[in-house]
């Protein structure tokens, strides 16, 4: 059996090593499966993709489309005529697709259309909101996807209410939580770290770069004002996306408390997570992170795909307007923020599950 392993941008590379070191595991035991680890070159930049591979001890791709930059349908067509070139030069069995970014969709399609049997891991998570492209992404997904492996409760309620059936669906937990433990011990103190004299549990991070929030220049101003004038002077570091860049760039803000960074790489990021007070972000991936670390996490959006990171997490929901984010301040720094458990199946052996049951399909 050969798997085709998709990764194209950030988020996707701490959800694919773990499946990659369980099938390697298989192999090592003599078990028959073979993979092709296909990046689509959605995410380029050292900072964005080959930091990750390095430390995470991804293998080098077997396949580069090297899409790079462009706008969703530019991306997503080049996606799919790449994809579609390989599949006809050499098939796979499998196509196994992970989160919700264009290069999960585009090469779900291309894989499904051309006879493969398509396996989404974090299948059914919806936030039901279709101005976001990752919920499109989502739901173009699913509604071809073979075998769904799924996080979290909401995620198979969700599928069913759609219809799929039972055997589709296998509830194994979350493989970026395969990543985080495992890596947590290899995590490293950041350049940054040192440079501002940070010191434990008194600073914050925060990363934002939706396009909801950040593509208007006066909506990313208000929130970055509203951060500086209510953390009480602690600093609050901040990995600037690249998408976030070209826009800060033209802000003319003297910020005393944000720190704004290049982005760091997988165990320098979460080194800063794990020792922070707080996390202000918009990513999804992030909430899960922070829910598994123990560290307070306000997210600035106004729906999650994610709803155990808030009913069994850390995690709340601020929303999008600036204001709503001084209130939750004062809770942090009252001491009074929730405590939060760890979601049922995110124990780190997520990917071993899933392998076990990719050996089963025939
Ligand atoms: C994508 C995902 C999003 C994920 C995010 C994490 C989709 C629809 N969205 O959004 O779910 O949370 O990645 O990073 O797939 N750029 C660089 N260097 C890179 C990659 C991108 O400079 O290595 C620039 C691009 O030129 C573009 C911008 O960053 O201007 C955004 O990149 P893009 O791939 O369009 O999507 P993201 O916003 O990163």
């Amino acid at each position: 059996m050969k798997i085709d392993i998709i990764a194209g941008a950030r988020p996707n590379f701490m959800k694919i090593a773990p499946i990659i070191e369980a099938i390697e595991n298989k192999q090592f035991k003599g078990i028959e499966i073979e993979f092709r680890l296909v990046h689509t070159g959605q995410h380029y930049d050292k900072k964005m993709s080959g930091n990750f591979f390095e430390q995470l001890g991804i293998p080098e791709p077997d396949v580069n489309l090297q899409v790079g930059s462009g706008t969703q349908a530019e991306q997503t067509a080049n996606i799919m005529v790449r994809y579609e070139k390989l599949l006809i030069n050499e098939m796979s069995d499998i196509c196994l697709v992970v989160g919700d970014v264009t290069s999960t969709m585009a090469c779900a399609i291309v894989a499904k259309k051309t006879g493969l049997i398509v396996v989404h891991v974090e299948g059914g998570i919806r936030s039901f909101d279709l101005t976001m492209p990752e919920e499109i992404n989502r739901m173009v997904t699913d509604s071809i996807t073979d075998y769904f492996f799924t996080t979290s409760k909401s995620a198979n309620n969700n599928l069913e209410k759609l219809g799929i059936k039972k055997e589709q669906i296998f509830y194994v937990g979350n493989t970026m939580i395969d990543t985080l433990f495992k890596q947590m011990k290899n995590f490293t103190k950041p350049r940054v770290y040192r440079e501002l004299k940070l010191e434990q549990k008194k600073y914050l991070v925060m990363t934002m770069h939706r396009p909801a929030n950040v593509d208007e220049i006066d909506k990313l101003r208000e929130f970055l004002i509203t951060i500086e004038e209510n953390v009480n002077n602690r600093k609050v570091i901040f990995p600037v996306h690249p998408r976030t860049d070209k826009i800060l760039i033209e802000m003319d803000i003297d910020f005393k408390s944000i720190i704004p960074i290049s982005p760091l790489s997988y165990l320098e990021f979460n080194y800063l997570v794990n020792n922070s007070m707080a996390v202000i972000t918009d990513s999804g991936g992030i909430t899960e992170e922070a829910t598994v670390m123990g560290i307070p996490c306000m997210t600035l959006r106004d729906n999650t795909e994610r709803p155990e990171t808030i009913t069994e997490g850390t995690n709340e929901l601020i929303g999008t307007d600036p204001v709503k984010l001084i209130p939750a301040l004062e809770t942090l720094f009252t001491g009074k923020w929730k405590r939060g458990t760890i979601p049922y199946l995110w124990d780190g052996k997520t990917s071993e599950r899933i392998v076990e049951q990719l050996l089963e399909i025939k």
